[in-house]
């Protein structure tokens, strides 16, 4: 679904990125507003925190995201010393209304910037905005919440837009459903590989390993039309009672080998195969299994569309794709124990 661009202006936004992983949140975050149907030019990538242009609507990306903590409008970084300059400089005094109640915080990340004392750099940014503006502070519930994050012995100054509602991702974690799989997939990182899949509201999504509904759960609550397929129908059962607890109303469930599913295109496909521990492969050869469902990925996914796909590290889907119809975008890394790592396949169908 592509939403009309109006002629907007382009923000620039900053995310506050949840850190539980070194690469994923910021491809989530432009799998979000892609699939949204906006374009971005990225700005700086810095530890924890991507700044970008885009259209796209804030509420609308947060809504969506899973590993990122709330999105800001953006009005400079550079290093500590320069930051009252900089805040001279910058479009903050015009953004924030006069008479609205304010809260400064600087926020340190890891350990950057250890010499400065955010207490007293938070007290000297209110001062300097009271010289121009009118307003009395409000820590609890201000109006405007303007953040300095340090991050890489820099300052970014924001005032936060919305919040990602981290409570929610919270109560949808597998302990509190009706059907638990040791497979299935945390939300946060369902949740990502379903933006990065580039899902969107009233399209067809598929996950052909869907289990008890990890991933379907996510690109539900999206508003996808959601397509799951299991060899094993008590998971299946266990997805229907996952999904319905969620109020999630759009889907179809097939008991069915996903090489063998027979359904029209979709326009979106996130899933984690089996990797023969804990999810069982049904009998079949790993390797073989991943090898031979590709071709029957490639006749479910519309053209230009996204796969997002894992495998355990030693199965190289590299060299299984070489001759199926997929670019390969991008590949994460993910140590889900010692013993274990998943990798992450971005795929664009040719
Ligand atoms: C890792 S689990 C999926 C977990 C799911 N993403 C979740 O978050 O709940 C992999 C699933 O693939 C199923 N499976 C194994 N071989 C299959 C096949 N050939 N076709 C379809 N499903 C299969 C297994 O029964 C298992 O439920």
């Amino acid at each position: 679904m592509q939403k009309a661009i109006v002629s907007e202006k382009m923000k620039r936004l900053a995310f506050f990125l949840s850190g539980e992983h070194p690469t994923l949140p910021v491809s989530e975050v432009i799998g979000a507003i892609e699939a949204e149907g906006f374009s971005y030019e990225i700005d700086e990538k810095l530890d924890q925190v991507l700044i970008l242009k885009t259209k796209a609507d804030p509420t609308d990306i947060s809504r969506r995201l899973g590993m990122c903590h709330w999105i800001g409008e953006h009005f400079c970084t550079c290093p500590s010393e320069e930051l009252m300059k900089c805040i001279g400089s910058s479009d903050l005094v015009d953004f924030l209304p006069q008479s609205e109640t304010i809260a400064v915080r600087v926020k340190r990340i890891k350990k950057y910037s250890p010499r400065v004392d955010t207490q007293g750099l938070s007290k000297k940014i209110a001062d300097k905005l009271l010289e121009e503006i009118n307003y009395s502070v409000d820590l609890e519930s201000p109006d405007n919440e303007i953040v300095c994050l340090l991050t890489e012995e820099k300052c970014v100054l924001t005032v936060i837009r919305k919040r990602i509602d981290r409570e929610f991702l919270n109560e949808r974690k597998p302990s509190k459903r009706p059907s638990v799989h040791p497979s299935t997939m945390q939300p946060n990182l369902a949740r990502a590989l379903v933006n990065i899949a580039r899902t969107s509201k009233n399209e067809r999504f598929l996950d052909p390993f869907c289990g008890v509904g990890g991933i379907l759960i996510e690109a539900g609550l999206i508003g996808a039309n959601t397509i799951g397929a299991d060899i094993n129908s008590e998971l299946l059962q266990g997805a229907e009672k996952n999904l319905s607890q969620l109020k999630i109303k759009d889907y179809d469930l097939r008991i069915c080998d996903a090489r063998e599913l027979e359904i029209e295109k979709v326009d979106a496909i996130a899933t984690d195969p089996p990797y023969g521990r804990q999810a069982s492969t049904g009998g079949s050869e790993l390797n073989e299994l991943y090898k031979s469902t590709f071709p029957a990925l490639a006749r479910f996914l519309k053209s230009g569309k996204y796969l997002c796909i894992t495998a355990p590290s030693e199965i190289n889907l590299e060299k299984l794709t070489k001759n199926q119809p997929f670019d390969l975008e991008e590949k994460h890394q993910n140590q889900v124990h010692k013993s274990l790592t998943r990798e992450i396949y971005v795929f664009k169908r040719e």
